[in-house]
């Protein structure tokens, strides 16, 4: 099962792209998570840039999604909101057909960011079918380095948590489509 991670922080210490690159150290087996860094070079969605003016950086991001078995996301709050960047992702994937039916979570490295958190619940739900709210992992790490991070998702100790969050996920995405 390969999964595409989605950070909306394109910030190089960002502590949210740090927890998915956590994630796909203790990712169970049979399931290979790869992150995406592709989202800041998307230009603003404009529907007229869709069809044969498509812009290669966003044909290969749609590429990508529907390569995918399944999306996990993590996103930092802006403005007690969803970051542009990731917004401005999503809009790319609202014409097509990639996204619906797609399974997706969240995880989240901040104890706050609740705003942002009913936002993207919301777009992603209106995207995808797929969309499993309650499989959420949240690791407060705000601040944190990545490094840091990386020690404390992967520790013995801790790693467990992470690792059912993957599983549930995965086992999720196999109700949705048996053969993934
Ligand atoms: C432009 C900007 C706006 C922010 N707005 C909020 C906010 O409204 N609420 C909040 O809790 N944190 C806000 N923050 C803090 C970030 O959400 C927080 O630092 C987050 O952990 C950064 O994630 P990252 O490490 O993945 O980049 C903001 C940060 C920036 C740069």
């Amino acid at each position: 099962m390969h999964i595409l991670a989605l950070s909306g922080s394109t910030r190089r210490a960002s502590t949210n792209t740090a927890l998915l690159n956590a994630l796909s150290a203790v990712a169970p087996e049979g399931m290979k998570i790869t992150i995406c860094d592709g989202l800041g070079q998307l230009p603003i969605f404009s529907p007229d840039l869709e069809g044969p003016d498509r812009p290669k950086a966003v044909s290969d991001f749609i590429a990508q999604i529907k390569a995918a078995d399944g999306v996990i996301i993590a996103s930092p709050e802006y403005v007690r909101a969803l970051p542009g960047g990731l917004k401005n992702a999503l809009d790319w994937l609202v014409s097509g057909e990639e996204l619906i039916g797609k399974p997706i979570a969240l995880a989240h490295a901040s104890h706050r960011g609740e705003d942002m958190l009913t936002d993207l619940r919301r777009v992603l739900s209106t995207l995808s079918t797929g969309f499993a709210a309650d499989i959420f992992l949240r690791v407060p790490v705000m601040k944190s380095s990545p490094e840091d991070i990386h020690a404390l998702v992967t520790h013995p100790d801790t790693a467990q948590d992470a690792r059912a969050f993957l599983i549930r996920f995965s086992e999720w995405a196999h109700s949705l489509a048996p053969s993934r």
